[in-house]
């Protein structure tokens, strides 16, 4: 593993060991910290991670920044805003730069290219902190949170309803069946809000390779009857300009997370959804914040997901 794009550059075994590394890094820290001291703590020492944000982020940004922290390494934050990428100076360029000074870059780009172009300039590793097409490091923390609380992947099924044209759905669809798991579609029959054709087709491939099934449908009630996760992203993704706003939320609604839509998951279903997430769309405040509600466990394991990837990218694992 040089790099982390997407998912699509995982085997099963690569993922499997990431989140083995993620589960046994938050497990020592919270059972006896005096041992992940002795064993992680100084384990990225001397070493600098490049943050690069075309957007904002919450999560992602402080993820990074506490998870270098706490493995003893240094994290730059570089705001694109104080950067003249793509412009004055090119991509090849910075990334040529980044690579004399840090250990490891990640970046949050608009455009999926922007960031594969980084990767084929840059002689460090580069993580993909999330672009309009891929949101990998998300998936990987859903994935440990997912295992956290059934305590396998294997053969459990999740539905993702909402907007599909999404970075969380395409890297959903490959991470699952990566993992094992089954994965339903449930969007608006229109191109705008389907996930994107070439992701439909790998995410076909690894499901036949895996044994599980990746299916898409037209209506939320199919999609979530009797699935394990109900997962739900923004209808207002970092991308999407505000005057879109009217019209994605008369589209979306029959795709909101309700308590009556949870009704037809599995009773043992749980509720997830990347954050960030506004209440009264993508689903109600009652779902969100009751009790199948894990998306803050999600949003912890953002940071012990981090670092497993670090470590590993680093060879330092
Ligand atoms: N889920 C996630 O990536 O959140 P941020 O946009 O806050 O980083
Ligand atoms: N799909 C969302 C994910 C946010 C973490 C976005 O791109 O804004």
């Amino acid at each position: 593993m040089r790099h982390l794009l997407d998912l699509t550059e995982l085997s099963p075994s690569d993922l499997k060991s990431i989140l083995d590394l993620a589960v046994e890094i938050k497990t020592l820290m919270k059972k006896n910290p005096d041992e992940y001291r002795v064993k992680w703590s100084t384990r990225l020492d001397g070493k600098t991670l490049l943050m690069l944000f075309e957007k904002p982020s919450l999560r992602t940004r402080i993820s990074f920044e506490v998870g270098m922290t706490q493995l003893g390494g240094h994290a730059i934050f570089y705001s694109i805003k104080d950067s003249p990428l793509g412009k004055k100076e090119s991509i090849a360029d910075t990334a040529k730069v980044i690579s004399r000074m840090c250990d490891i870059m990640m970046a949050r780009l608009f455009k999926h290219e922007d960031i594969l172009k980084l990767a084929a300039n840059s002689t460090i590793p580069i993580i993909n902190a999330l672009t309009d097409y891929a949101h990998p490091c998300q998936i990987i923390a859903d994935l440990m949170t997912i295992r956290e609380h059934f305590g396998r992947t294997e053969g459990l099924t999740l539905a993702y309803v909402g907007d599909s044209n999404n970075n969380v759905t395409h890297s959903l669809m490959i991470g699952c069946p990566l993992a094992g798991m089954n994965v339903h579609v449930g969007a608006p029959d229109a191109e705008e809000f389907l996930p994107q054709p070439d992701v439909m087709e790998k995410a076909s491939e690894l499901a036949d390779a895996a044994g599980t099934k990746v299916r898409i449908f037209k209506d939320a009630i199919h999609a979530v009857k009797n699935v394990d996760i109900v997962y739900t992203d923004s209808w207002m993704s970092y991308h999407i300009p505000d005057q879109q706003k009217a019209m994605r939320i008369k589209t979306l609604m029959p795709f909101q997370v309700t308590s009556n839509l949870m009704g037809y998951a599995k009773d043992t279903a749980v509720f997830m959804n990347c954050l960030p997430a506004m209440r009264g769309e993508e689903q109600t405040a009652e779902v969100i914040d009751g009790p199948k509600s894990i998306v803050f466990d999600e949003a912890e394991n953002r940071l012990h997901a981090q670092k497993a990837v670090m470590l590993r990218l680093l060879g330092a694992a």
